[in-house]
């Protein structure tokens, strides 16, 4: 919406199912309709596009269909993601490795899928993707295959950030990532995680910020993706952005 607000059109893809290993709900259909609406009352168009990131040939299909409607890409923000604090599973392989697929394979697949429609345009463009607090510093760790994946992916994530930065920079296109702490979002506004939270106080007081709040607000990240996408931030190429009241300070 904050991107539409600065003149983006907007190809809004989600997979608007839940995933059987990740305990709480994900996005609706009905969630996606309701941003694109959004989008349009802020005066641009939206294609809504259902498509899980760990698909690479729906996701290549789904942006495809976005770009025959709105023409080529210039800005991508890759920000689908999961977690699944709370549950403690050493051994869960089926979460450790839906984890890992979306939120370090689906932002490999996302950056792939959209590079060459903005290398065609040929403007430059900017490339912004959401790792986390835990793509910096391991605190929280609890031995879980769930935080060890999501640790691992959202590390990972930098990783694909600083390829992406140096192959790209030739066709001035910059790479950026975003490290925010708990942000008030459905991920972690749910049942199951806020249960686990109060049952386990010692991990949430591991993961407490240096400023004294609980959590950032999802306005907070998306105010640091609107600039990393502007030309405010021309020459800014390869940074991880910290949005963490002070989370990884060390
Ligand atoms: N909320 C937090 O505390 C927090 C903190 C740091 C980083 N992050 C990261 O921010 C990003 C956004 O998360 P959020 O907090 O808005 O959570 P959210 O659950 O509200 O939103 C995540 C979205 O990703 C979609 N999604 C999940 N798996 C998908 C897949 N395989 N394919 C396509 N879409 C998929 C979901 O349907 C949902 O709409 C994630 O990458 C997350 O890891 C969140």
């Amino acid at each position: 919406m904050a991107l539409a607000a600065e003149g983006a059109d907007i190809i809004a893809i989600d997979r608007c199912a839940d995933i059987d290993s990740i305990p709480y709900p994900l996005a609706t259909k009905a969630d996606l309709d309701k941003t694109v609406a959004l989008v349009e009352a802020r005066g641009r168009r939206a294609v809504p596009v259902i498509a899980d990131v760990r698909d690479l040939d729906a996701l290549r299909a789904g942006v495809q269909s976005g770009i025959d409607q709105l023409g080529d890409v210039d800005i991508v923000v890759a920000n689908a993601g999961v977690v699944a604090i709370g549950l403690k599973d050493p051994l869960d392989e089926a979460v450790y490795r839906d984890i890992v697929d979306t939120n370090l394979n689906g932002v490999w697949h996302t950056i792939v899928a959209t590079v060459p429609s903005i290398i065609r345009k040929g403007r430059g463009g900017s490339i912004i993707l959401t790792s986390s607090a835990q793509g910096l510093v391991g605190r929280g760790g609890d031995g879980s295959a769930a935080m060890f994946a999501y640790a691992a992916a959202k590390h990972g994530v930098v990783g694909l950030m600083r390829s992406a930065a140096n192959a790209y920079a030739q066709n001035n296109i910059r790479v950026n990532s975003v490290h925010p702490t708990g942000v008030a979002t459905p991920m972690i506004l749910n049942e199951f995680t806020a249960t686990s939270m109060r049952d386990n106080p010692r991990g949430s007081s591991l993961s407490a910020n240096l400023l004294p709040v609980p959590f950032v607000e999802a306005e907070d990240v998306t105010n640091a993706v609107v600039w990393l996408a502007s030309a405010k931030a021309r020459y800014i190429t390869g940074a991880t952005l910290p949005i963490d009241a002070g989370h990884t300070v060390m």
